[in-house]
């Protein structure tokens, strides 16, 4: 298996299930690297890019690399869903992002489980609750972030998603110092 199989995979199945004409935002950086970064699906500057976080969460995807002084090509960065969710405002007409739903996620999931196994990264950084949910389960970030929990012989570190928190100065003092923990946790295992 590599990731060319198993993403024409996944365009198969949602050109099935939602059509021809959703654009997939595929997996994106070093195919070997010890870190992979995990959101929860594309946007619309994602959308129109084709990459997984530019525009405002490309800003907090700099952070989080400054944070922990590695580059962006040290990451794999992915989201579970792979395709934008998106609802139509009935004012403007205009697509608006939504999170996804449990149908988008379990479509997804397949195709997540199969990066991970073929990117083979040390420690999975989670973004939110999505990516912690889909891989493990009934759990809450409240209670995991910035905790190394053993998953598969490899680690993963949750974090709250930083697009959620940026009104929450409370919590954003939480998620710098989760990455300055992870900073000391890759400096000696990564
Ligand atoms: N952009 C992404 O690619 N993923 C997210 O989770 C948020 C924004």
């Amino acid at each position: 298996m590599d990731l060319t199989t198993i993403y024409k995979e996944y365009s198969d199945k949602i050109k099935e299930v939602f059509g021809e004409d959703r654009k997939i935002v595929y997996g994106d950086g070093n195919t070997n690297a010890d870190i992979m970064l995990i959101g929860e699906a594309p946007g619309r500057f994602e959308e129109e890019q084709g990459k997984p976080f530019v525009g405002q969460a490309g800003k907090n995807l700099d952070e989080f690399i400054d944070i922990l002084e590695i580059k962006r090509e040290d990451l794999f960065i992915t989201n579970v869903v792979k395709v934008r969710p998106y609802k139509i405002n009935e004012k403007t007409g205009r697509k608006v992002n939504r999170a996804p739903n449990k149908k988008e996620i379990e479509l997804s999931l397949d195709t997540l489980l199969k990066e991970i196994e073929i990117v083979s990264p040390k420690i999975i950084v989670t973004l939110g609750n999505t990516p912690l949910k889909a891989l493990l389960g009934d759990v809450k970030i409240g209670d995991v972030h910035g905790k190394l929990i053993e998953y598969n012989g490899r680690f993963i570190y949750p974090l709250y998603h930083p697009a959620s928190i940026i009104y929450n100065r409370s919590l954003y003092d939480v998620y710098i110092e989760d990455l300055k923990n992870l900073k000391k946790y890759i400096k000696s295992n990564c």
